[in-house]
């Protein structure tokens, strides 16, 4: 059996309830049986499936009653990569990425979509939506596609990055370019599915963050149920620092594990509310004008802000900021590796250096980074920092015009 169980007053529905949040206004998640087989058995179990998507695996732990009638890409198997010149950059001697941006649609979105679009079919949803900085939005509509039903997407105009809206657009999602901020379309969506009978996915969606608890789910099982010291992640809604801390304690309730990793959620400096609400010991809750160049976590006010706070008390977490500076910097130098990621992603590279070097990280600490997206969705990023930026970033790469002679390709290798 599971159950829909509300955050703020414990209130319980039936898993298949459709609705959105609690009566009493709280979000919603889902509390499912502990199996009865025991952590080595769900590890032995977990092992054998290697071959599946990297979601529907733990299945006794997203959605064990979804049955094989699931919409799967399949999705999930990201590589944990270990980049010498990223760990020597942040300053850190074992450093792991987990790379999210090798997900279908380029982004960990796709974890959670499986599990939404999943669910919405079982409750029968004619359409879906949701708001979006642009991933959620792409994942959607690839998701929506495979369960053939009709998507719509609420995007900030003038922010979406253009490998997204191109990812919107191609999947044959409605697209509709806000003129405000990712704030203002989540609550557009919001207020559209009451009046308009959408089924929404944003990560308020219980049924999305348990697609998302994978990520942990699949870094401990690569590293052989050991886990690292630290999970370091990007911050903007909050939904994977909420889903994160669910993973982990719900790995140690079910005895996958016995020591928890600590989090780390990394704000961009201009977006971080959630860092505020942290230095105050989360005393209140706070909203911002956002600003940063990551537009995949420019986010005044974070939705799942409740779950994500139980998340960093329970793991006994940090919430920290970076300034874009240093942000471009560790993507520079992640892209450089050939890893590559896109802007809102390094933000857990340069937060991990700054935690090392505020000593809150000890140097020789097995940390795993978690790079959100792909190097693609955000191009224009890339050709600012390489071809635009003034003064010239010591790393940038800039391309050399010549004429179609050999003096020429001689000149340009003679120089260094
Ligand atoms: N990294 C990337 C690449 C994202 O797209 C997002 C969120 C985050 C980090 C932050 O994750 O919201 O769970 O704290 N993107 C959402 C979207 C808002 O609409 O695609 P979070």
């Amino acid at each position: 059996m599971s159950r829909q169980v509300c955050a703020a007053c414990s209130r319980e529905y039936a898993e298949t309830d459709p609705r959105l949040q609690c009566e009493c206004g709280g979000l919603l998640e889902l509390r499912h049986d502990r199996s009865s087989l025991s952590g080595a058995k769900l590890r032995a179990l977990f092992g054998s499936r290697a071959f599946v998507s990297g979601v529907w695996r733990y299945r006794e732990m997203v959605l064990p009653t979804a049955g094989d009638d699931v919409v799967t890409y399949p999705e999930g198997n990201t590589p944990l990569l270990r980049r010498p010149t990223v760990t020597a950059w942040a300053g850190a001697t074992d450093l792991l990425l987990k790379h999210e941006g090798h997900n279908p649609t380029g982004s960990f979105k796709d974890r959670g979509m499986t599990v939404g679009l999943t669910h919405a079919r079982r409750i029968g949803a004619t359409a879906v939506a949701c708001a979006s900085t642009g991933n959620t939005g792409a994942a959607l509509g690839a998701y929506a596609a495979l369960a053939g039903l009709p998507a719509l997407a609420f995007v900030p105009k003038g922010h979406v990055a253009s490998g997204k809206l191109m990812q919107l657009l191609a999947y044959g999602v409605r697209t509709l370019l806000v003129r405000g901020d990712f704030d203002a379309c989540q609550e557009l969506a919001l207020a559209s599915s009451d009046q308009l009978g959408v089924y929404i996915l944003n990560s308020i969606n219980p049924f999305r963050l348990e697609g998302q608890k994978t990520i942990v789910f699949e870094i401990l099982q690569q590293l052989d149920w050991e886990p690292p010291d630290w999970i370091v992640v990007p911050a903007g809604n909050l939904g994977n620092t909420a889903a994160f801390g669910k993973a982990l304690a719900e790995a140690r309730d079910w005895g996958l594990i016995t020591k928890l990793p600590r989090i780390a959620a990394v704000q961009a400096e201009g977006a971080a509310p959630f860092a505020l609400s942290y230095r105050e010991g989360f005393v209140r809750r706070h909203r911002v004008e956002p600003r940063t160049v990551a537009s995949a976590i420019r986010i005044g006010n974070p939705a799942s802000y409740e779950r994500a706070v139980r998340a960093i008390r329970e793991t006994d977490g940090v919430v920290t900021t970076v300034p874009d500076a240093d942000l471009l910097e560790a993507k520079a130098v992640i892209d450089a590796a050939g890893a590559g990621c896109e802007p809102a992603s390094a933000a857990s590279v340069a937060g991990t250096r700054r935690l090392i070097q505020e000593g809150i990280i000890s140097a020789g600490a097995r940390v795993v980074a978690v790079l959100t997206g792909h190097l693609l969705k955000d191009p224009e990023s890339v050709i600012r920092y390489h071809q635009e930026t003034e003064p010239t970033p010591p790393d940038a790469n800039r391309p050399i015009e010549i004429e179609p002679r050999l003096a020429d390709v001689e000149r340009v290798l003679a120089t260094k």
